[in-house]
């Protein structure tokens, strides 16, 4: 049985990564890290263990690769999956070492893919050299220039950041400049949203057989920073964004999943976030018919690939409860 480690096991998308891969047709042994105990992702994994907190001065990145190596070898892991964002430069600083001195395969992007995606401003400036469709974006040092260009309103946001920290809508130059002083090393781009024209979509590559292996697209409601409701539609508009970044997930080349948030404009799909890894809403795809997680895996091991069923349909996403017997936490 093949054995997998989910790090971040006990985050919002550790635990949809593991409920996808407990739900795929194979049986995997699912092993965790994480850095804090109180969560229930914990208690799905046949052993979760904690890592010293990375992000801290003092623990240095050789303790931490030593705690992984340790963990990989004792359980004998095939594959590793991150289920934190932050972890992805530091995963990628390792991956080489680990992997000479394990038989785990990391499913990570290259270094490059990681830079563009974890940047917003290199997100869109990757597409706009590319000859994508685009959100018009600035540095503070061009504004000048960028207002002559587009009109209120606009968002003002952090290059770096997640789940929609610190996101602002501007619609003078009043609350520009206030957003420009609250926002963390912020990038200015036009505002693409109109009512129900968000997508969260997927694209699954194998770089070493260079093909895309499936591609969803699910049109979503937020709230919070996450996806509350998502739907699949078989239509033109579903068809017109899979095409479009089944082409950018060919020109980046990933290891495995690409995440896009796009809203379907005028200019067509434009693409304002780009993640590299999988995504929240890989078990919400599950249901829909694509386990990502699998198909990967599937053709990683070179196994035949089943046609896919896509189910059309809206996913609700909802609080639930989840028991420990005295003893066990
Ligand atoms: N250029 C934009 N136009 C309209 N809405 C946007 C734009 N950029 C971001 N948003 C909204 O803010 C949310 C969070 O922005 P995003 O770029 O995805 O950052 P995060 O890393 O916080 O998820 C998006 O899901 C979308 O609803
Ligand atoms: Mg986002």
């Amino acid at each position: 049985m093949k054995k997998i480690l989910v790090t971040g096991c006990g985050s919002l998308l550790g635990q949809g990564i593991i409920k996808t891969i407990l739900s795929s047709n194979q049986s995997y042994e699912i092993f965790g890290t994480e850095y804090i105990k109180d969560s229930v992702g914990l208690y799905w994994v046949k052993k979760a263990y904690i890592l010293p907190d990375i992000l801290k001065k003092k623990v240095k990145l050789n303790n931490w690769y030593l705690k992984i190596l340790k963990i990989i070898k004792r359980h004998k892991i095939n594959y590793l999956i991150p289920g934190l964002d932050f972890e992805l430069p530091i995963l990628n600083k390792i991956k080489l070492k680990l992997e000479k001195n394990t038989k785990c395969k990391i499913i990570i992007s290259e270094k490059k893919i990681i830079d563009i995606c974890s940047d917003k401003w290199s997100t869109s400036e990757f597409l706009r050299k590319n000859n994508f469709a685009y959100p018009n974006s600035c540095l503070p040092n061009n504004l000048k220039y960028f207002l002559r260009n587009n009109k209120f309103p606009l968002i003002v946001k952090p290059r770096m950041s997640s789940t929609s920290r610190n996101i602002f809508l501007v619609r003078n130059k009043k609350e520009l400049k206030l957003a420009l002083e609250k926002c963390p090393k912020p990038v200015i781009q036009e505002y693409l949203f109109k009512k129900n024209n968000e997508y969260t979509c997927g694209v699954i590559f194998n770089p070493k057989k260079n093909i895309c292996l499936s591609s969803v697209v699910l049109n979503r409601n937020l709230k919070n920073g996450n996806t509350i409701k998502a739907t699949l539609e078989k239509n033109k508009n579903n068809k017109i964004i899979s095409n479009f970044i089944v082409e950018v997930t060919k020109r980046l080349k990933p290891f495995g999943p690409l995440n896009f948030q796009l809203c379907l404009t005028k200019k067509g799909p434009v693409i304002f976030e780009i993640n590299p890894r999988f995504s929240g809403t890989t078990p919400l795809r599950n249901i829909f018919g694509i386990n990502e997680i699998q198909i990967l895996l599937n053709s990683l091991e070179n196994k035949k690939l089943k046609k896919l069923q896509l189910k059309q349909g809206t996913i609700y996403r909802y609080f639930s409860d989840y028991f420990i017997k005295k003893g066990f936490y």
